[in-house]
């Protein structure tokens, strides 16, 4: 066993060696992943233990997997079901805050593969709603909605104008606490998710705060739909509301301009499931 791989049985952490130096060739490894902007990754990071038990139990294949010499020292327990044959390196933890600079960094992680990355002929044909986010930029929101469509039976998410050049970012991958390898995220144009919808036949249901319908009228619509929901500065894009078969609004209370769009989201799912 190299110095700097433990196994998972506990008393080998405390003797092992952790890799203490940015230059090891394992920590450089880290480096480059962490430096990649593909769009489409061959290796990703995913951090946390939580995180990485969703990707395994998502089929994701685990490359390697690290923990922190203060994970060890605060007793954090390894991530289950990871395959005995997955490397496990310590890392010191000044070389781990090295590596990952300004960002935040877990004191456990993995790499692992990445999965192929949807396109929009994944949507087709399956069942459930789609949540189209138009121009949804905060991150947090996105990996929150996520959680959500997972949660209440979606097909899938269409990503438009979201600034991420992957689905498999970290940072997504943390906020949806590992849920964005449950389901298909699509990153595309207003255009060619346009034209999928209609080519689908799948009706369009925007969602603004000022819209007349109220929401309880989704409840009439049986077919499945695409919800799309807006940017938490701009709203739904006047493109897509063009488009629209229906617009609806979630009454509320007076003085209150509008509802965070997770719950915004999470609410027109529960409403429309329903139905
Ligand atoms: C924070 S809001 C955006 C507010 C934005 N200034 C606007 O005018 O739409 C983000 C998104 O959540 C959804 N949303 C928020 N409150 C809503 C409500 N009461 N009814 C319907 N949709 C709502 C909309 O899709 C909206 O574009």
């Amino acid at each position: 066993m190299a110095a700097s791989t433990v196994t998972s049985e506990a008393p080998a952490y405390s003797e092992a060696q952790a890799i203490d130096s940015v230059r090891h060739p394992v920590a450089r490894r880290i480096a480059d992943v962490l430096r990649n902007r593909s769009s489409r990754p061959k290796i990703i990071l995913i951090d946390d233990a939580e995180n990485i038990e969703q990707a395994i139990a998502s089929g994701i294949q685990l490359d390697s997997l690290y923990s922190t010499t203060r994970s060890i020292a605060s007793g954090q327990s390894n991530p289950q079901h990871v395959s005995d044959d997955v490397p496990h390196h310590l890392l010191d933890d000044r070389v781990a805050s090295e590596l990952f600079g300004g960002q935040k960094h877990a004191r456990a992680f993995a790499l692992a593969r990445a999965p192929r990355t949807p396109v929009l002929d994944d949507l087709r044909g399956t069942r459930g709603d789609l949540v189209v986010l138009d121009g949804v930029r905060l991150v947090g929101n996105i990996g929150a909605i996520t959680r959500t469509a997972c949660g209440l039976g979606a097909a899938g998410i269409i990503l438009l104008d979201s600034g991420l050049r992957t689905t498999f970012d970290r940072r997504l991958i943390r906020a949806s606490r590992g849920l964005v390898f449950s389901l298909p995220i699509v990153l595309t144009s207003r255009t060619e998710c346009a034209q999928f919808l209609q080519h689908e036949r799948i009706s369009i249901a925007t969602l603004s705060a000022d819209a007349e319908s109220p929401l309880r009228t989704i409840r009439s619509v049986t077919d499945r739909i695409a919800i799309v929901l807006g940017s938490e500065r701009n709203g739904v894009s006047q493109g897509l509301n063009d488009l629209a078969n229906h617009r609806y609004s979630i009454p509320m209370t007076p003085g209150v301009e509008s509802l965070n769009v997770s719950v915004a989201a999470g609410i027109a799912l529960y409403e429309h499931g329903a139905a």
